[in-house]
């Protein structure tokens, strides 16, 4: 896979993710229409994430046909972790999409032999794209971003994720943890933008006790590359396993791994 490969990548990722946040903000204005069934517990799905899904699979697949496909609605390559693969969450933050609250995302990812060279997340609603590529840096829109200098947990604030498939008991200690270390904590529904927020310095970090590879994968890459620390996601896991994750500022990342019990990758 040369540069050029990676880079037309880059740019045809973006704009599919681009078009698929515009149907997805479609679906979002008339989400009272919208048939909604229940995965699990306080989990829910609508055609809405399988009609964007699709449309991501079907640019992709049709750029290029030779790439494998992972979604969370459509499944795909995730035990191939060997090749080049694209690692697709159509909406991060449904709970909140479903309920009309703007804070969901579109999110996509681009590994090779495991390693993560792409991750590209868009937020709809506030039309913000926010791209990174391995040793290029992370960038919202056009303009270069970075995490925060903040190293005092006291002044801290931490996104925080939670879902009925985690012992309760983690997430409690967790949110006593951020707590006791005196650091201010959000959940606020999407991991995915969560992480881009962490890479542009609006939060300071942001720790996830279960979470799956399209949650987090790309958003992992900009934090990295916005001077960030952050976890390996396949160090303990495959891309169809959840993990613990995070994504934070330098200055707080012991912390961020005392709380988590996760290491940065080094
Ligand atoms: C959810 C979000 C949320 C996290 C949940 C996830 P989904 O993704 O990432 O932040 O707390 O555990 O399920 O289901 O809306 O794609
Ligand atoms: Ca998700
Ligand atoms: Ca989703």
């Amino acid at each position: 896979m040369t540069d050029r490969d990676l880079e037309v990548r880059l740019l045809t990722g973006c704009a599919i993710l681009r078009e698929a946040g515009h149907l997805a903000r479609d679906y979002f204005l008339r989400r009272e229409q919208l048939a909604v069934e229940h995965k699990g517990m306080q989990d829910l799905v609508s055609v809405a994430d399988r009609e964007v899904e699709q449309l991501i699979r079907t640019r992709l697949a049709t750029a290029f046909p030779d790439d494998g496909l992972l979604g969370e609605e459509g499944g795909g390559d995730g035990g191939e972790p060997e090749g080049a693969l694209w690692v697709i969450d159509p909406i991060d933050g449904t709970a909140n999409f479903l309920r009309g609250m703007p804070y969901w995302s579109v999110t996509l990812a681009y590994l090779v032999a495991g390693r993560t060279e792409i991750g590209v997340t868009y937020d709809p609603v506030h039309d913000e794209l926010f791209w990174a590529r391995r040793g290029a840096g992370a960038y919202r829109d056009a303009r270069a971003i970075r995490v925060s200098e903040r190293t005092d947990p006291k002044q801290a604030v931490l996104g925080s994720t939670y879902t009925f498939k985690m012992a309760v008991e983690d997430y409690v200690r967790l949110i006593e943890g951020i707590l006791r270390a005196g650091a201010d904590h959000r959940r606020m529904g999407s991991t995915a933008l969560m992480m881009c927020h962490v890479a542009d310095g609006r939060l300071d970090g942001c720790l996830t006790m279960y979470c799956n590879s399209w949650d987090v994968i790309g958003g992992l890459l900009l934090v990295q590359e916005a001077g960030g620390a952050a976890s390996d996601f396949l160090d303990g896991a495959t891309l169809t396993q959840p993990n613990r994750a995070f994504g934070c500022a330098p200055g707080l990342c012991p912390t961020v791994e005392a709380l988590t019990g996760v290491k940065a990758r080094s």
